[in-house]
């Protein structure tokens, strides 16, 4: 297509309304070759076209809802956009040039409208668009919820600048809807760093990816992030904490790297068969029910209420292998961003290994909802010790546990997290071989104890169905 430039000399004369009233009317009629150089960029006819009515400061249309819309269009931004050579009907393929502009379209919201154009990306970017489509955000969108991004929502089509010039961290879109969160890591360790030196820390997506955006706590995805950027850090933590990888696994990082935050312990539901993290099947909205029923009070899960809960899981499972695997973390996703630096990181043993220690007072049990992000319910913290005193738990450490306070004194503890609990039966995976023989010989030695509490039945029971032992 042929193409004119618009010269600095002229662009005054341009912005001027009746000069574009001519021009829009004469490019209707014939193609104009008289190219004018100078400025760097040359807009095609038909792009000017749209422009002189819409760049124009001001033009604003009333929406059905009674919004304000704003149609201005700068060209100057749009010559220095990265879509200065996309013509504007490269988008907006569905205005009819006879009537538009002419009659008043209908549009009920500048959402609707967004929407409506949420097609427009899919030409040109194509691989973006399938990422997109599967992140949580696109999920909330299908899902009707008004308030998560779009394309446009994150990249203004007309303004968009290339992705590598370095902007203030306040520019980043996530910002305006995770104001809270944005503004902890605006301060955190990373957020510092990035303001100051510009690159190598990440902004929100370093750490989410921008596009396929998943539930934050779903799968391994964000901790993956941080072992490929500290690739060294397995191996600097090793120095001074023994099993590295199982404290990383069960402990988020921000467990230890945030130190004033508040913590609490998560047991997750788990398939034992894929090791995938049980998640609310679409439409049939399980877990608030049977929470809700074996916790008809909301005082938070005993004992008894987890198996009863854990036993109806189990019944959805193929293969009845429904576990619980614990986590430490912190109580907000706030609290995840506030990061220090390692001078303030918590290395103290006894912060977790001794009775009564503080991230351990706090129990949640979750399940992974709909779109990956955690349905909870409370959990009475007891249960963790009480799980103890369940014959089928051999070797579970649990800290504070009182029955085991020689392991307290030995530092050698908490196998919450290796807590994989098939249905009724507790597994243990890794346990060193000299604790477990002391559990077992604690074990017997509570059995001879007639004060102690008894294991439920049914619980034996179906242990011994299960046949699995300790691995
Ligand atoms: C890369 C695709 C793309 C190109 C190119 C494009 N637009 Fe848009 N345009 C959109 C999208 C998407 C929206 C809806 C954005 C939103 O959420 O407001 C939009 C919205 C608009 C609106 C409504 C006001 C607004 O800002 O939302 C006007 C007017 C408009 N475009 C005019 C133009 C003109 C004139 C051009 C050429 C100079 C152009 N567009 C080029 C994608 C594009
Ligand atoms: C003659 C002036 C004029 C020209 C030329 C023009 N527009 Fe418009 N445009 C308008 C007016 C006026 C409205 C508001 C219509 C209304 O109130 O519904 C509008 C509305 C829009 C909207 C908002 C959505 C809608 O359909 O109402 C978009 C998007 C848009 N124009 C894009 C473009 C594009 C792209 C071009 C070039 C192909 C273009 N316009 C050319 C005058 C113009
Ligand atoms: C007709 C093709 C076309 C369409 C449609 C299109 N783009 Fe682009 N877009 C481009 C081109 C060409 C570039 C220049 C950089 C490049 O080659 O990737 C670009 C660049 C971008 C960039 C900056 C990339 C970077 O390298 O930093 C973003 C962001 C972007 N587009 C978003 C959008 C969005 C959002 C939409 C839909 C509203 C859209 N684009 C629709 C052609 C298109
Ligand atoms: C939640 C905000 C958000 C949404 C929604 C979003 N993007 Fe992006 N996009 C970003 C950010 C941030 C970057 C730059 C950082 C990065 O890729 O790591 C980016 C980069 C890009 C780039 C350039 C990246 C490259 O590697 O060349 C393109 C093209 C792009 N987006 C297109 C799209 C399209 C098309 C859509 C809709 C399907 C979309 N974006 C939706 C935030 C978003
Ligand atoms: C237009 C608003 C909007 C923008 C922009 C936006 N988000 Fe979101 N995002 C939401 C909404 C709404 C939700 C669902 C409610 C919630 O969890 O806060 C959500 C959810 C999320 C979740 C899942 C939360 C969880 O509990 O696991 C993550 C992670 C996320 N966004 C990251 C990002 C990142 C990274 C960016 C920038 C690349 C971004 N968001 C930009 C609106 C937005
Ligand atoms: C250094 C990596 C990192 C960066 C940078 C980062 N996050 Fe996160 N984000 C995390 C971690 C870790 C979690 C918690 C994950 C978990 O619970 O397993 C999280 C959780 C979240 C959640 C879910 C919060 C909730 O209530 O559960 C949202 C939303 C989110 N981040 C958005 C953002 C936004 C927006 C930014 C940028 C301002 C950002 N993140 C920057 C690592 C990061
Ligand atoms: C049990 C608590 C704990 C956990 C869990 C933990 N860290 Fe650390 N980390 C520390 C302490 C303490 C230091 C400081 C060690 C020192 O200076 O001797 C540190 C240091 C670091 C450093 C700086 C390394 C150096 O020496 O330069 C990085 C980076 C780091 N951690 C990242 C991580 C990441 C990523 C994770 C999660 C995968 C993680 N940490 C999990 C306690 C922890
Ligand atoms: C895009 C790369 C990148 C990602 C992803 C990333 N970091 Fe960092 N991180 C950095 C950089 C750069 C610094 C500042 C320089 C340094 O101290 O190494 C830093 C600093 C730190 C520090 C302070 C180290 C010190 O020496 O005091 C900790 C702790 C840390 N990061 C933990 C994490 C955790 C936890 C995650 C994931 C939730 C993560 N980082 C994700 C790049 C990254
Ligand atoms: C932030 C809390 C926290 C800190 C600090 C911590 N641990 Fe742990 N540790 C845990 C948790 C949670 C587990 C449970 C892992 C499991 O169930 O296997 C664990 C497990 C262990 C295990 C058993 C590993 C295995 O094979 O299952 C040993 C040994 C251990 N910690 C020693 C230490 C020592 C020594 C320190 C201090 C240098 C330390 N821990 C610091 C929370 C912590």
């Amino acid at each position: 297509m042929e193409k004119f430039s618009v010269s600095d000399n002229t662009r005054h004369l341009l912005l001027q309304p009746r000069a574009w009233l001519v021009a829009w009317l004469t490019l209707g009629l014939l193609a104009i070759s008289a190219a004018v150089h100078s400025a760097e960029v040359e807009f095609s006819q038909a792009t000017q076209a749209c422009l002189a009515c819409h760049d124009k400061p001001g033009m604003v249309k009333k929406l059905e809802n009674a919004q304000s819309f704003s149609l201005h269009v700068s060209g100057k931004a749009y010559a220095e956009s990265m879509h200065k050579d996309t013509e504007c009907e490269d988008c907006h393929d569905a205005i009819d040039a006879k009537t538009h502009g002419k009659m008043v379209s209908e549009i009920k919201s500048h959402r609707s409208f967004a929407m409506d154009m949420g097609e427009s990306c899919r030409s040109c970017h194509k691989k973006k668009v399938t990422e997109y489509e599967d992140s949580i955000h696109a999920a909330l969108v299908k899902d009707g919820n008004s308030k998560a991004p779009l394309c446009s929502s994150c990249h203004n089509p007309h303004t968009v600048r290339s992705t590598e010039i370095l902007t203030p961290i306040t520019d980043t879109p996530c910002a305006q809807c995770h104001e809270e969160i944005f503004k902890a890591y605006a301060n955190d360790v990373h957020g510092q760093q990035r303001s100051a030196k510009g690159i190598g820390a990440p902004l929100c997506a370093g750490c989410h990816q921008a596009h396929n955006v998943k539930a934050a706590s779903l799968g391994n995805g964000v901790k993956d992030a941080c072992l490929a950027c500290h690739k060294d850090a397995v191996q600097l933590h090793k120095v001074w904490l023994p099993n590295t990888d199982r404290h990383f696994e069960a402990i988020l990082c921000a467990a230890c790297h945030s130190p004033n935050a508040q913590r609490r312990v998560n047991l997750r539901l788990y398939d034992g068969s894929n090791k995938h993290q049980v998640s609310e099947k679409m439409g049939v909205p399980q877990f608030d029910r049977r929470t809700d029923s074996v916790d008809t009070q909301n005082l938070g899960l005993n004992e008894r209420a987890l198996w009863s809960l854990l036993k109806e899981f189990n019944q959805d499972s193929h293969d009845g292998k429904t576990v619980l695997q614990g986590r430490l973390e912190v109580s907000s996703g706030v609290a995840a961003h506030q990061l220090s630096d390692k001078s303030k990181a918590i290395k103290d043993c006894n912060f977790c290994h001794q009775k009564g220690a503080e991230p351990f007072q706090s129990v949640s049990l979750t399940i992974a909802g709909p779109d990956g992000r955690p349905l909870r319910h409370g959990i009475q913290k007891d249960v963790l010790n009480s799980l103890l005193s369940i014959d089928s738990v051999r070797g579970f450490y649990a800290i504070g546990g009182t029955r085991i306070k020689l392991f307290d004194t030995l530092l050698v503890m908490v196998f919450l997290g290796a807590l994989s609990v098939p249905l009724v039966h507790m597994t243990v995976k890794r346990l060193f071989k000299n604790i477990r023989e002391k559990l077992e010989r604690e074990r017997l030695a509570a059995r001879a104890d007639p004060g102690r509490q008894e294991p439920s039945p049914a619980l034996t029971g179906d242990r011994r169905a299960d046949g699995t032992t300790n691995k």
